[in-house]
């Protein structure tokens, strides 16, 4: 696998690929790579000809307050990850290479409405920061595919919206959430977690789980769905940002009689704020 750091070697190696005709495939991540991370890599080689990932960690979807400079940077651990898992090509740029610009000058891709709700509304400006690093990352790697995880289902929503919207040429794919085998979704910040907060954790899974199968079985009266479900967790020590049923084309809040469906949710036990969805269609 070869690493690179500026973009000139970037576009040097896929111009290459490209004019021999061949289709790239680009994970881009944050590092401190887990499972998750390593299933979308595989989908990625599935896809196409070359696999490109990128580590970068970006400030500018970090908040203030939140862990840009405690966030897990673990670059050895990934390469040889990655390099296992046959990446061809590592994009792990330095911040000035990605932000020339002080922040406050950078130019922003923004996909408004979609953008303030559920996280938004708890992470204001987080999805500028995501949608802004996306566009550039895909600026600069063009690929033919770009794979993304459903564990985050409205970055995956958002990042769809924007390619849509700007006529961006790249398809965007979506993979399934990689679980511990007792149900936590795998994410970087699990980490944070004590052992007693690693124990609890996964109840996040469990209500999710439980809502589904009452609206399988017929259940409509999502408040008091959404309401149980807060209930439960914050009985086990969570403090709940949300816990919500909506539809799975729009993010806007469902209405009974609506066929296809995602629960999300997003809970902090003490530090660590963890989020989850699950999809159903009726
Ligand atoms: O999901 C992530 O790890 C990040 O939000 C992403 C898509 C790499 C952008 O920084």
């Amino acid at each position: 696998m070869k690493t690179v750091n500026t973009i000139i070697a970037l576009r040097h190696t896929i111009a290459a690929w490209r004019s021999s005709g061949e289709r790239i495939a680009f994970v881009p991540t944050m590092g401190n790579l887990h499972d998750g991370h390593l299933a979308l890599i595989d989908e990625a080689k599935k896809q196409a000809d070359h696999t490109v990932a990128s580590i970068f960690v970006n400030p500018l979807q970090f908040g203030e307050g939140e862990d840009f400079e405690t966030y897990p940077r673990t670059l050895d651990e990934d390469s040889s990850q990655l390099a296992s898992h046959g990446v061809d090509l590592l994009f792990a740029p330095p911040v000035e290479v990605m932000y020339p610009l002080a922040q406050q000058q950078q130019t922003r891709v923004e996909v408004p409405e979609v953008s303030d709700i559920l996280e938004g509304v708890f992470r204001p400006g987080f999805f500028v920061g995501v949608a802004t690093v996306v566009c550039k990352l895909f600026n600069m790697v063009q690929p033919d595919i770009a794979i993304f995880g459903e564990k985050d289902f409205q970055q995956l929503h958002i990042i769809r919206r924007m390619v849509e919207d700007l006529q961006m040429p790249v398809e965007i794919a979506a993979s399934p959430t990689v679980r511990e085998s007792d149900g936590l979704a795998m994410s970087s910040r699990n980490s944070y977690l004590d052992s007693e907060q690693r124990k609890t954790a996964p109840l996040i899974y469990r209500c999710l789980q439980q809502a589904v199968d009452v609206i399988n079985g017929g259940g409509d009266d999502y408040a008091q769905l959404e309401s149980a479900a807060i209930a439960t967790l914050e009985k086990a020590g969570f403090v709940v940002d949300y816990f919500t049923l909506r539809n799975a084309e729009t993010l806007n809040p469902a209405n009974a009689g609506e066929k296809n469906l995602v629960i999300l949710t997003a809970a902090r036990l003490g530090q660590t704020r963890l989020i989850d969805n699950l999809s159903l269609k009726l």
